[in-house]
């Protein structure tokens, strides 16, 4: 044995009960905060299963026939058959799963045709697929600003922002949700000559308010920063052809790096980014989060493919997505509910509520209902809201968001919000 390793014999006294740290103290706050809740006899709204799925709109939960109204699946493409049909399919040639990383045995058919399907549905020069959303954020943030460069970042930013930051070496400097002066005057207080990168969300997914691109774009431009935008909340629904809220204020051919999500519009899970810029394709060989991970499952990428040559004729489910939208912010309004919004901005349609107490009483009198919809509690939101977040579905009928209106209008009413 080498110098310096304790025998047995030597090991050092133990250290007495009291004295030991448990390291899970530290979320002491947050289990007391969850055994209050549940003592109060409100069922656990982070732990709900939904025993059948019956369609992008409908599932069993609780034994229950329920209105889903807090899913990603705007697009309602999880039971679209073609979609569905090309997964069996990849399962059936390929196996259930590659075993592998990208860079090594992990590139099938499949992974090159979803990017060529991503390279034309941006109409962009490199796709680059992860096996999930976060962890393409995690990977282009902290790949392309390195030590001595700059991330500047609304402080609302979706956590796999965030800790993109945190796996990086560059310097975070935050600035206030949408506010264009303030990010301008951040990016004026970077030294002369350093590396600045503009990390921007189309649509913010707490409240689903929409970012002003178009000028932050320019702003960002102007100060000499390249610029990336999370579009996975906008993708298949906003812009003319849905490649999100940059193609709907025609700043595309600025952005630098778009940042999306299989797990919402597209109906599966994966994550991506597509880019013009003509040395992207190295981040395949720099980028630990694509080289470090196996690759997603042939049957995956194959819906993921399938799904995305759908969505961009999407016209039609695009439309409905808008009005289902404005009828239930509008309906929302009428009935005296408070929303994260003025005006419906995008497939989400957030209810604030007055604390986390009625919050999640009012979760639970909808889900009685047969309504289910997310809560969203500290610290995921700002402000320190919680809300109750609704996402529409093309594929909700007029009919369904007549019968959710009424919903909430009795579970609002029980509950004393309304
Ligand atoms: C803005 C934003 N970016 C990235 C992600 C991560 O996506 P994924 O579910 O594919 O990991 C999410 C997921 O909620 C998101 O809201």
């Amino acid at each position: 044995m080498s110098e310096g390793v304790s025998q047995p014999d030597q090991l050092p006294a133990a250290v007495p009960a009291a004295a030991r740290q448990d390291l899970f103290s530290k979320f002491d706050g947050i289990i007391r905060t969850r055994e209050d809740l549940l003592a109060g006899g409100v069922e656990d709204p982070f732990n709900l299963v939904m025993e059948q799925v019956l369609s992008p709109t409908r599932a069993i939960c609780n034994g229950r026939d329920t209105i889903l109204l807090g899913t990603y699946n705007y697009m309602g493409m999880t039971f679209d058959p073609d979609v569905i049909a090309a997964g069996q399919k990849a399962l059936a040639d390929f196996g259930s799963g590659t075993t592998g990383s990208r860079v090594l045995n992990g590139t099938y058919r499949g992974h090159r045709e979803v990017e060529d399907a991503l390279r034309e549905f941006y109409d962009m020069d490199h796709a680059m697929v992860f096996s999930t959303g976060y962890q393409a954020n995690l990977g282009i943030i902290s790949t392309v600003a390195g030590k001595g460069d700059y991330v500047v970042l609304d402080i609302d930013s979706h956590a796999s922002i965030w800790d993109g930051c945190a796996l990086g070496n560059a310097e975070i400097v935050p600035f206030k949700h949408n506010d264009i002066e303030a990010m301008e005057k951040r990016l004026r207080r970077i030294p002369e000559g350093a590396g600045k990168l503009v990390v921007l969300e189309g649509v913010y997914s707490m409240l689903g308010d929409v970012a002003p691109l178009k000028e932050m774009v320019a702003v960002a431009k102007a100060n000499g920063a390249m610029v990336l935008v999370d579009e996975a909340h906008s993708m298949g629904f906003i812009g003319p052809n849905g490649r999100g809220v940059a193609e709907e204020q025609g700043v595309m051919d600025d952005v630098d790096f778009i940042i999306g999500t299989f797990s919402k519009s597209v109906g599966t899970v994966g994550g991506f980014c597509v880019s013009n810029h003509p040395k992207f394709e190295i981040l395949r060989l720099v980028c630990r989060p694509y080289v470090f991970t196996a690759s997603l499952p042939p049957s995956v990428v194959a819906t993921a493919a399938t799904s995305i040559r759908k969505l961009m004729g999407g016209g039609e489910k695009r439309a409905r997505l808008w009005e289902n939208s404005k009828r239930l912010h509008g309906g929302l309004k009428a009935l005296g509910f408070t929303l994260g919004t003025e005006v419906p901005q995008s497939a989400i349609v957030a209810v604030i509520m007055p604390d986390l107490e009625r919050g999640a009483a009012m979760w639970e009198a909808l889900l009685r209902e047969g309504l289910y919809v997310n809560l969203a509690r500290p610290p995921a939101t700002p402000a320190n809201m919680t809300l109750l977040r609704c996402s529409l579905c093309a594929e909700h009928s007029e009919e369904e968001v007549g019968t959710i209106l009424g919903m909430f209008e009795r579970a609002g009413k029980a509950v004393g919000i309304v």
